[in-house]
């Protein structure tokens, strides 16, 4: 259950506040009633929300869900051995797709979708959206790892990372920054430095947060949000060959 002027903002039809002068002014139906009440609640599922006489449905709007996800899971639709991210999935939600992955050991923001081009053009390496990881490893980062870092990372087999950023947070732990989406990458560029990583869970995609979402749960993005995801552009500079 839903309020109805909630409801209607995250279909993208106004602002919450325009809303309630277009509820109040009797524009709006519900299962073809005029309802006049933004705090009325309604089954989201099941009610026909309607403006001027055109329905909104749920099914209509576009939806990004983000989950904090726990570690011990797989980022996979379906897998006969593990279990996967859509088992934490509410109902409702069980038709999206992730937007991009993270490793069965690695906890925390997953975005997930029912638009794939959104989640296309999202996980784009053209776009390079920062990511931002918290991770306990061995050893202590020092300055060196941190220009490591800034120069671009050789892993083991060779691969040259991008420019990334990392902070070390004292003993054993560290911030790090990365704009690409390799195998383990921050796994393997931590490892590369002698320090193997113990716990990994990424804190951000750009200027989305992870916050306190307890491990398991779910929160819609609000269109807002969604706008500032899309907004973020390729930038040269970054992508620059040191
Ligand atoms: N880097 C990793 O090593 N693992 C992830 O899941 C994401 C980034």
């Amino acid at each position: 259950m839903q309020r109805l002027d909630r409801f209607l903002s995250e279909a993208g039809v106004e602002s919450r506040r325009k809303l309630k002068d277009v509820i109040r002014s009797g524009r709006v139906t519900v299962n073809g009633e005029i309802c006049a009440a933004p705090d009325q609640k309604i089954d989201e599922q099941n009610d026909v929300v309607a403006l001027d006489g055109q329905t909104i449905g749920r099914g209509d709007r576009r939806i990004v869900v983000m989950l904090h996800k726990p570690a011990g899971c797989v980022t996979a639709a379906t897998d006969e051995r593990y279990p996967t991210v859509m088992e934490y999935l509410p109902p409702e939600y069980k038709r999206l797709m992730p937007i991009g992955r993270l490793d069965m050991d690695t906890e925390g923001l997953l975005l997930f979708t029912n638009d794939g081009d959104l989640a296309h053009r999202l996980i784009s390496p053209k776009r390079g959206i920062e990511k931002s990881y918290y991770a306990e490893h061995a050893g202590t980062a020092d300055a060196g790892d941190v220009a490591a870092f800034a120069q671009g990372c050789v892993l083991k087999d060779g691969t040259k990372c991008l420019a990334a950023v990392l902070e070390p947070l004292g003993e054993g732990k560290s911030l790090v920054r990365v704009r690409e989406g390799k195998y383990h990458q921050v796994r393997r560029m931590l490892a590369s430095r002698g320090k193997p990583v113990s716990y990994l869970r990424r804190v951000s995609e750009g200027s989305l947060e992870l916050g306190d979402l307890p491990a398991g749960m779910t929160r819609e993005l609000t269109e807002l949000e969604i706008a500032q995801l899309e907004s973020v552009d390729f930038d040269e500079k970054f992508f620059k060959e040191t």
